[in-house]
């Protein structure tokens, strides 16, 4: 005979919403906020062998770049606590970028923040969305997290703090804003 899943009193379907609403009230209760800033080192010149972020695809017959609708980049960003690229490690900033406005003004981003230091070594953040990439300031949301950032939600913002033209070198500040548990 099939067990009786369907409770049959009143009080029993009272019971189970005021259950329901206790743990959701708890796990509100518990949510964290954490504000991070922290600095990307960013080469981008082609061909050079020290470059972090590198177009892999593109329109045939089109230039591979960032201005170039269809152009696909792979990045690998050291970061680090403070703009100077020998200041304490962070982690690294790994994904894709693609230059997906046909003027070639916004890119989509596709990265996760793959934390190696003490406070959260093992852990990552993971950044989804379009970047405005000229301007001043780009904002683009945290969609989730893993390890200390599991359930994260929130934003990031990128603005690039000093860029040297002939080596394409930049240092971009990344401020994130996160609610997690
Ligand atoms: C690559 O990095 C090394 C070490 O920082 C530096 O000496 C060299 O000049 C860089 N090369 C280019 C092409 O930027
Ligand atoms: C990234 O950081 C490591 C040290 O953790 C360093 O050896 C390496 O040269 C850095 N890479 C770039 C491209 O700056
Ligand atoms: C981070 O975790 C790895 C793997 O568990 C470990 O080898 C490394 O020493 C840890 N780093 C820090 C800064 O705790
Ligand atoms: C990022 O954080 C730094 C340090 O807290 C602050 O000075 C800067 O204005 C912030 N940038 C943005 C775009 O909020």
């Amino acid at each position: 005979m099939a067990p009786k899943l369907v409770p049959k009193r009143l009080t029993d379907i009272v019971l189970v919403l005021v259950l329901a609403t206790t743990v959701y009230l708890a796990e509100a209760g518990g949510l964290k906020k954490t504000k991070l800033s922290f600095y990307l080192q960013d080469f981008s010149a082609f061909g050079s062998p020290n470059a972090t972020v590198i177009p892999v695809a593109g329109i045939a017959g089109k230039a591979w770049t960032f201005t170039q609708f269809g152009t696909l980049y792979v990045t690998d960003d050291n970061i680090t606590e403070k703009p100077d690229p020998s200041s304490p490690k962070v982690g690294h900033l790994q994904g894709m970028y693609i230059t997906a406005g046909l003027d070639g003004l916004n890119t989509h981003v596709m990265v996760s923040v793959v934390f190696t230091n003490q406070a959260y070594n093992g852990s990552t953040l993971q950044i989804l969305g379009i970047s405005k990439q000229f301007d001043p300031v780009r904002e683009v949301s945290v969609v989730s997290g893993t390890g200390k950032f599991r359930f994260a939600r929130g934003y990031v913002t990128f603005e690039t703090y000093s860029v040297d033209v002939p080596t394409q070198y930049a240092i971009i500040r990344c401020n994130v804003t996160v609610q997690h548990y």
